[in-house]
């Protein structure tokens, strides 16, 4: 069913894009709290070192540091990274002793090293757009987990209705204060693959002082389905532990819109 004609360089763009503007980033998920509170209940818990897969620009891994837990993350974008190494030096010298930024791509990354915990945060697995980039991304996870090690896994799941929306069509927000851009006016546009099972959303963005500067940024992520996803993760030798619907370990129902996977190596 899947084939490889060497990669995808639409895929690839769609995975870099939104990374590019780390400013905008922050800006955009300044109010996304609760799972960075998780997974700082859950780094402490296991007390480290804790590795992360897109780590970013350390929305999650600087809470961990802070909190006292050693930090490994991967990550290819090089803008994010460049950002947390910039959030770092605004951070104590034990902080920053704590996180470690790698630049890889996920898939293939070896870091020589195992961890009790491994995460795969905010959708960074909607990345992975083909089973052979999950099966390779777990191969790696199994490779990096310690002995009786938990993968924790977020990601959303598919709405319906943002899947049928007129690709056409644009949904436009009001008007708001870019960081870098002044006050610009916002629209995206919605194109599901269904037979890729990939959602590619394009964000337009319109200075109000400078129209000529309007510029779009394209952005894919993979609609994984619950059961498909529990598949994936059997049949490439992981069992789930427990599967929440929210960041508050609430169970996962038919109105959850988040899947929190916790998985172990199947033994
Ligand atoms: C939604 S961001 C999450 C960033 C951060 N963990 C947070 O919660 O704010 C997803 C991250 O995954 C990274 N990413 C996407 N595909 C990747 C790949 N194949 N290998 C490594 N990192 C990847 C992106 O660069 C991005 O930083």
């Amino acid at each position: 069913m899947t084939q490889r004609r060497g990669p995808d360089r639409e895929l690839i763009a769609c995975s870099l894009a939104h990374y590019e503007d780390p400013a905008y980033y922050t800006h955009s998920y300044a109010n996304r709290i609760d799972d960075a509170h998780m997974y700082v209940a859950l780094a402490v818990k296991c007390g480290g070192p804790v590795l992360e897969y897109g780590i970013g620009n350390g929305r999650i891994a600087l809470p961990m540091a802070r909190h006292g837990v050693s930090v490994t993350g991967v990550d290819h974008s090089a803008p994010m990274l460049k950002d947390l190494a910039r959030r770092l030096k605004a951070e104590p010298k034990e902080v920053r002793a704590r996180v470690r930024a790698v630049r890889g791509d996920m898939r293939k990354v070896d870091l020589k090293k195992r961890f009790p915990l491994v995460l795969a945060t905010f959708n960074t697995a909607l990345h992975l757009y083909e089973r052979p980039d999950v099966e390779a991304f777990l191969a790696r996870v199994k490779r990096h987990l310690s002995p009786r090690g938990e993968l924790v896994v977020d990601m959303s799941v598919p709405v319906p209705a943002d899947l049928a929306r007129d690709p056409s069509k644009a949904f436009r927000t009001p008007r708001f204060r870019h960081p870098a851009m002044g006050v610009v006016r916002y629209e995206e546009h919605f194109d599901y693959d269904r037979a890729r099972q990939i959602l590619f959303i394009s964000m337009g963005f319109e200075p109000l002082d400078n129209p000529a500067g309007a510029f779009m940024t394209p952005l894919a992520h993979r609609q994984f389905y619950p059961r498909e996803w529990e598949a994936l993760l059997h049949y490439n030798g992981f069992e789930v532990t427990n599967l929440f619907g929210d960041f508050h370990s609430g169970p996962f129902d038919r109105a959850s819109d988040v899947m929190v996977w916790h998985a172990k190596v199947r033994r």
